[in-house]
C-alpha cells in the first residue's frame, strides 16, 4: 500500500482532534464568529422564492416509498423546472428551521457543532421565471442572488464535470461550496472531515425532496476543481466546490 494512500486514508479517521489544543482554537480565542452565512455587498438584489409551503400538502409521499424508489437519475427530459419546486428544494436542503437569534438558527440539515459550512449555487439552465445563469441561495432570507451569466454556460458547465453531458444537460444543478473558516473557527484542523459529512446530509436530502415533487437528482463528485470554482465565481482558496447534484424531471 503506497504511503501516500495510507496517509490520506487518515482524513477519514478522527485522530485529528486529539491533536487539535481546544483552548487555542479562533472560538476560545474570542475571535468573532464567521457570519451564518457569505457576506455579499450590501446593494445586493435579492430575488424572492415562492412559499415553498404552497402545493407541498398534495404531495403526501410516505418517507418509506420515497427511500426505496431512491435512485440517481442522469436522464433529463426537455421540461423546465418551476420556481417553486427549486424554491422547495432549497428550503429542503438548507433552509431555516430555527431562529434564535441573529447569531443562532437551525437548518433543515444536521452539520457539525450547527456551523454550516456550506454555500448553495444554482446553476440554472431551465427554471421558469429566472434568466440562466449562476445563483446563490440565501437560506437566511430564502432568497436567490444573481451571481453571474456565464458566455457559454453548457461548454463550461461540461469542461467542469469532465464532459458529464447530463449535467450541463440538466435544467439545473445544485453546486455547494465550502467556507471552511466557518467550521474552523471552532473546529481548526479536525473541520476537514465534518465539512464533507455534511455535504452527504444535504445532498440526501435533495435526492429525497426532488423526488417527492417528481424530480430526478445525480450527486457529482467527479469535477474539475479550478474550472467549477471559476464557473460560479469563487476564489478556489477561502471558498470552493465540494458536490453538485444535477436536477430536473426524469426523461420517461
Ligand atoms: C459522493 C457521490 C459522488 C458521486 N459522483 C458521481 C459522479 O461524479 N458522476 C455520476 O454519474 N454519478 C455520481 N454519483 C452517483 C453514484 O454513481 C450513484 O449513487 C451510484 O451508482 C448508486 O446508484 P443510485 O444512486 O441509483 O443508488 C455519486 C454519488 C455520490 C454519493
Amino acid at each position: 500500500m503506497p504511503d501516500e494512500r495510507l496517509a490520506m486514508r487518515e482524513m477519514l479517521k478522527d485522530k485529528i482532534r486529539k491533536t487539535v489544543d481546544i483552548s487555542q482554537t479562533a472560538q476560545s480565542r474570542g475571535e468573532p464568529m464567521p457570519p451564518l452565512q457569505k457576506e455579499i455587498p450590501a446593494d445586493s438584489k435579492l430575488i424572492d422564492l415562492p412559499d415553498w409551503k404552497m402545493n407541498v400538502g398534495e404531495l403526501q409521499v410516505p418517507l418509506s416509498e420515497l427511500i426505496t424508489h431512491r435512485k440517481s437519475v442522469r436522464k433529463y427530459a426537455a421540461k423546465p423546472v418551476t420556481l417553486h419546486d427549486l424554491s422547495y428544494l432549497l428550503w429542503a436542503t438548507q433552509g431555516v428551521r430555527k431562529k434564535q437569534d441573529s447569531d443562532t438558527v437551525w437548518r433543515n440539515v444536521p452539520s457539525a457543532g450547527n456551523r454550516h459550512a456550506l454555500e448553495t449555487y444554482i446553476a440554472v439552465r431551465d427554471v421558469t421565471g429566472l434568466e440562466p445563469g449562476i445563483y446563490l441561495y440565501r437560506p437566511l432570507e430564502h432568497a436567490l442572488v444573481f451571481v453571474h451569466k456565464p458566455d457559454d454556460y453548457q461548454e463550461q458547465l461540461s469542461k467542469s464535470v469532465y464532459r458529464q453531458l447530463f449535467v450541463s444537460k440538466a435544467p439545473l444543478v445544485f453546486i455547494w461550496a465550502a467556507i471552511p473558516w466557518r467550521m474552523e473557527w471552532r473546529y481548526s484542523e479536525a473541520s476537514v472531515k465534518v465539512i464533507a459529512l455534511d455535504a452527504g446530509h444535504v445532498c440526501q436530502n435533495l435526492y429525497l425532496a426532488a423526488q417527492s415533487l417528481g424530480l430526478g437528482v445525480c450527486g457529482v463528485a467527479a469535477y474539475d476543481q479550478e474550472l467549477i470554482d471559476q464557473f460560479i465565481q469563487v476564489d478556489g482558496k477561502d471558498e470552493f466546490v465540494v458536490y453538485l447534484g444535477s436536477v430536473g424531471h426524469a426523461a420517461p
